[in-house]
């Protein structure tokens, strides 16, 4: 499968998340999305390394960590330690964004940009030939089941338009308000990785919705001959 999935456990329920890891693990899922938030880049709070690390430990998938924070640089280390594989960080959170992923690359991880909705893709323009992985917001980031942005479409195909132009090989993801039209619209787009949160968490069983969109994403690769 070239489409990947990264369901986002934010909505899940913390009460049995090491449940619901290993079930997210078992039915296909290829990474595991960590939303860290500070109650200061973003007005939600959630959780720090230490959970990463437990989270991370019980599962053979990877794990990329979305951080939502206003001094990312110092929790690189920190969640490169947990386990994760990919740190992804926004580019209107801290300016010196070489540092950041030069820091990131220095622990052996793979480096990562996000960019809000309001953002133009010109402003991480100069780091897309550095990055691995380009985390395209879908909502304002926070919270989990918002609305899909519909406005950020264009920008997705800028970003695929960029690569193809460029021969670089990073990769698009969306993040927010994904369902199986959202998705489909996105990876129409140039999206190759897809964030899902409360269509898995909020399902009433989200290892039935989890198959679907595994399943929904086969057919838009077949549909589109990804
Ligand atoms: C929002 C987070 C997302 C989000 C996804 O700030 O980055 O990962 O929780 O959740 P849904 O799919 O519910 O929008
Ligand atoms: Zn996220």
């Amino acid at each position: 499968m070239k489409l990947e999935l990264a369901p986002s456990i934010l909505n899940a329920d913390f009460a049995s998340i090491g449940k619901d890891v290993k079930m997210l693990e078992e039915g296909g899922a290829h990474w595991l999305h960590l939303d860290i938030m500070d109650n200061n880049f973003v007005p939600n709070l959630t959780f720090g390394p230490s959970v990463a690390k437990d989270l991370i430990k019980n599962t053979a998938m990877p794990a990329e960590a979305h951080l939502m924070v206003k001094n990312p640089l110092n929790l690189i280390e920190g969640f490169a330690k947990a386990g994760c594989k990919r740190i992804m960080v926004h580019c209107e959170g801290e300016l010196h964004l070489h540092k950041l992923i030069q820091t990131i690359e220095s622990f052996g991880l793979k480096p990562g940009v996000v960019i809000n909705p309001a953002t133009s893709v010109s402003v991480i323009e100069p780091v897309l030939g550095l990055v691995d992985i380009v985390l395209a917001m879908t909502v304002n980031p926070g919270f989990g089941g918002q609305k899909f942005i519909g406005s950020v479409l264009p920008k997705i195909s800028q970003l695929a338009a960029i690569k193809r132009t460029n021969n670089l090989n990073f990769k698009i993801e969306v993040d927010g308000g994904i369902n199986e039209e959202t998705l489909k619209e996105c990876a129409k787009a140039g999206a190759d990785t897809f964030v899902i949160g409360s269509a898995i968490f909020g399902a009433t069983s989200p290892k039935e919705s989890l198959k679907t969109y595994l399943t929904h994403m086969g057919q838009v690769e077949k549909e589109l001959r990804i």
